[in-house]
C-alpha cells in the first residue's frame, strides 16, 4: 500500500511543477553561496587542547551528523543511501583524493548538489567542520584502513 502512496505523490509533484507552485529549494544555488562565502581563514580561530580532544569532538560531530548517511565505518553502505538509491562514495578507500584536513573541511562546509549538505550553512561550526574532517583523516580512515591491511603512515 505504501507504493500506491509513493505514486500518487510523484503525479502530484509533477503537477505542481507544471503549475510553479512547487519549488524545490534550490540545492546548486546553497552550494554555490557557501563555495562563495568559503575561506581558509575561517579555521585560523579555531584550536584545541590537545589532539585527543580535537578527536573526540570529531567522533562525536561525526555520530550526530554523517552516520545516518555515510556509516559507522565510513563505507557509505547505508539504509539511509539504499532507500534513496544515493550513490553514497565511501570516505575510507585507500586512495582518496580528499584524504587532507583543509581539503576535506572545504568539502564538508560546501556540500554538493547530489545530496552532500551544505554544512556550511546548516548550522553546524568551523570547529565542528574541523573536528570531524580530523577525525575522518586522523582515526576512522586508519582504523578501517589498518583492519583491511593499509593503514597510512600519518597515524601519530
Ligand atoms: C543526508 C545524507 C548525508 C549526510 C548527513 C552527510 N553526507 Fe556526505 N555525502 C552525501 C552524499 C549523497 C554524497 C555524494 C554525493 C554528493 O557529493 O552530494 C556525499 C559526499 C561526501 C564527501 C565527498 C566524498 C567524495 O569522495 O566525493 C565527503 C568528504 C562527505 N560527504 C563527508 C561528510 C561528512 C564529514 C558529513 C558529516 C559532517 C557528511 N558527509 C554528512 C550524503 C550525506
Amino acid at each position: 500500500m505504501g507504493r500506491g502512496m509513493v505514486f500518487s505523490f510523484g503525479a502530484a509533484l509533477v503537477a505542481g511543477a507544471c503549475g510553479h507552485d512547487f519549488e524545490p529549494p534550490d540545492r546548486a544555488e546553497r552550494v554555490r553561496e557557501a563555495e562563495a562565502q568559503y575561506s581558509v581563514t575561517m579555521f585560523d580561530s579555531v584550536s584545541w587542547s590537545a589532539d585527543s580532544v580535537r578527536d573526540f569532538q570529531g567522533n562525536t560531530v561525526y555520530a550526530e551528523k554523517c552516520r545516518r548517511c555515510h556509516g559507522t565505518m565510513g563505507r557509505g553502505d547505508t539504509e539511509y543511501a539504499r532507500e534513496r538509491r544515493l550513490e553514497m562514495p565511501s570516505l575510507v578507500e585507500p586512495d582518496w583524493p580528499l584524504a587532507a584536513l583543509d581539503t576535506l573541511r572545504h568539502v564538508v562546509y560546501v556540500g554538493h548538489e547530489e545530496g552532500m549538505p551544505v554544512f556550511g550553512k546548516a548550522g553546524i561550526t568551523p570547529r565542528e567542520i574541523d573536528a570531524v574532517s580530523f577525525y575522518l583523516v586522523h582515526t576512522l580512515r586508519p582504523d578501517v584502513l589498518g583492519a583491511a591491511g593499509g593503514a597510512p603512515d600519518e597515524r601519530e
